[in-house]
């Protein structure tokens, strides 16, 4: 890619986009003015923007096109369930099946409810525990995200760093929100029980993403959870909007070998098209039961494009592509060789840092100390991993310079790993420090 189709007017599309979204974006992102694409198309792991520049995509649709741009069996599918209409609100031929499937693919999901989004997803896993249990707060992980609502963003952004398990609302839009959330440290089981014992009797639930972010569960943490919530009558709660079909067809869960009581989905199971679920054990699951209107125990529930016949013929057909024999191994052998390559280029260019990830999923920290939780993630040089991830767009590798996460798809093959590797060094040795 050239640099030298920037002018300094910026190109004509890009100047438009500032002109309508805040930032000039659609969320996140933070992408200096001077270097926004706007994008035109993509095929596989490629995308083209309208200046006809051509990036390689490390941020997959913030890993909803796991399957790759464009793939020709989703298109297929959605092609041919369009005649039939788009969204009846309904229960609808394709929204059984999709349920039937992942009933037996899930652990926990013995009962299942469609959404558009994770969002809604992990915030009708949280209402529905509140409703069940009668219980107010929730306690969720120090970074962690879990989608837009006011409880996913808590503690994520550390605008206000606190004592934990004072949360901090920053970022929330919803001030009193702190109220309702307790916030413990990653990967700190001892420290996590402590705080679930003393407040057990305010706790609805407790969510996790098994993979926080980029950050691995140590050895037994994710079973220590499982233990604790279960003695004290906490709901386990899974994010899986990231992990889940990425990591395998039961999502982490079945990966890391622990059963949540409940579990959100999205992103790769709608197979690039806005799709999300929320499932989990038959009897919470029952809270949203309309037969159970207006309460005790129960939580309103209902999406007026979530499960549509469209969005459910792409997300079967991804299933399909999903359940072929060498899907995950290879999507585990390509994250295992990217994560060495960006062991290799931090080698070659001495740059102090490590990589973190699993799956095909990667991360630089740039850090002498092991990142392992929020505070020790903090502490890495993220200016350093800003720069970077800036310097990677303008060498024409597409991501989000603001999460560091990058996200791999069944496209990305040797080749397409190979060119980043490249430009990767080139990058690291562009924003080293003066010595
Ligand atoms: C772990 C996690 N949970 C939830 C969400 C929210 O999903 P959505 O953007 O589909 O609302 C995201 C989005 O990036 C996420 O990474």
């Amino acid at each position: 890619m050239t640099t030298d189709l920037l002018t300094s007017a910026g190109p004509a599309w890009a100047a438009r986009a500032l002109a309508v979204f805040p930032a000039g974006s659609n969320g996140e992102f933070g992408i200096p003015a001077e270097l926004i694409p706007v994008l035109e198309r993509g095929e596989g792991g490629r995308v083209w923007d309208t200046e006809g520049r051509q990036f390689l995509d490390y941020t997959m649709a913030w890993g909803s096109a796991l399957v790759g741009h464009g793939h020709p069996k989703i298109r297929e599918a959605v092609t041919r369930a369009l005649p039939d209409g788009y969204n009846f609100a309904g229960i609808h031929r394709r929204s059984v099946e999709l349920a039937e499937r992942l009933q037996d693919l899930i652990p926990c999901a013995e009962r299942v409810r469609f959404v558009a989004s994770g969002t809604e997803a992990t915030m009708m896993c949280l209402r529905v525990a509140q409703a069940a249990t009668g219980r107010p707060k929730v306690l969720k992980f120090e970074g962690a995200y879990h989608g837009q609502h006011p409880v996913g963003i808590t503690s994520m952004l550390n605008g206000r760093p606190t004592v934990l398990p004072q949360s901090d609302p920053s970022g929330a839009g919803a001030s009193w929100v702190e109220h309702d959330v307790l916030v413990a440290p990653f990967n700190d089981l001892a420290a996590t029980e402590r705080i679930l014992t003393q407040h057990a009797s305010e706790i609805a639930a407790v969510i996790v993403e098994p993979l926080h972010r980029c950050l691995a569960p140590a050895p037994g943490f994710l079973e220590g959870l499982r233990a604790v919530t279960r003695r004290l009558g906490v709901v386990l709660v899974f994010d899986e909007v990231v992990t889940g079909f990425r990591f395998g067809l039961g999502g982490a869960q079945q990966y890391y070998g622990v059963t949540p009581d409940l579990a959100a989905f999205g992103k790769a199971l709608g197979g690039g098209l806005p799709l999300g679920a929320y499932a989990g054990k038959a009897e919470l699951m029952e809270v949203v039961n309309e037969h159970r209107l207006p309460g005790p125990n129960y939580a309103w529930s209902a999406s007026t494009t979530g499960g549509n016949p469209v969005s459910c013929a792409a997300s079967l057909a991804a299933l399909d592509l999903y359940s072929e024999p060498d899907c995950y191994s290879r999507l585990h052998s390509a994250g295992r060789r990217f994560r060495g390559l960006l062991a290799d280029a931090l080698a070659t260019t001495r740059t102090v840092g490590q990589v973190l990830g699993d799956g095909p999923l990667a991360q630089i920290a740039f850090s002498a100390q092991p990142v392992t939780d929020q505070r020790s993630w903090l502490a890495s040089n993220r200016a350093r991993g800003r720069a970077l991830m800036l310097e990677l767009l303008r060498r024409g590798v597409f991501l989000n310079p603001m999460g560091t996460k990058l996200y791999l798809s069944l496209a990305h093959d040797d080749r397409l790993l190979q060119e980043f590797g490249e430009r990767l060094v080139d990058s690291l040795r562009a924003t080293a420090p003066a010595v």
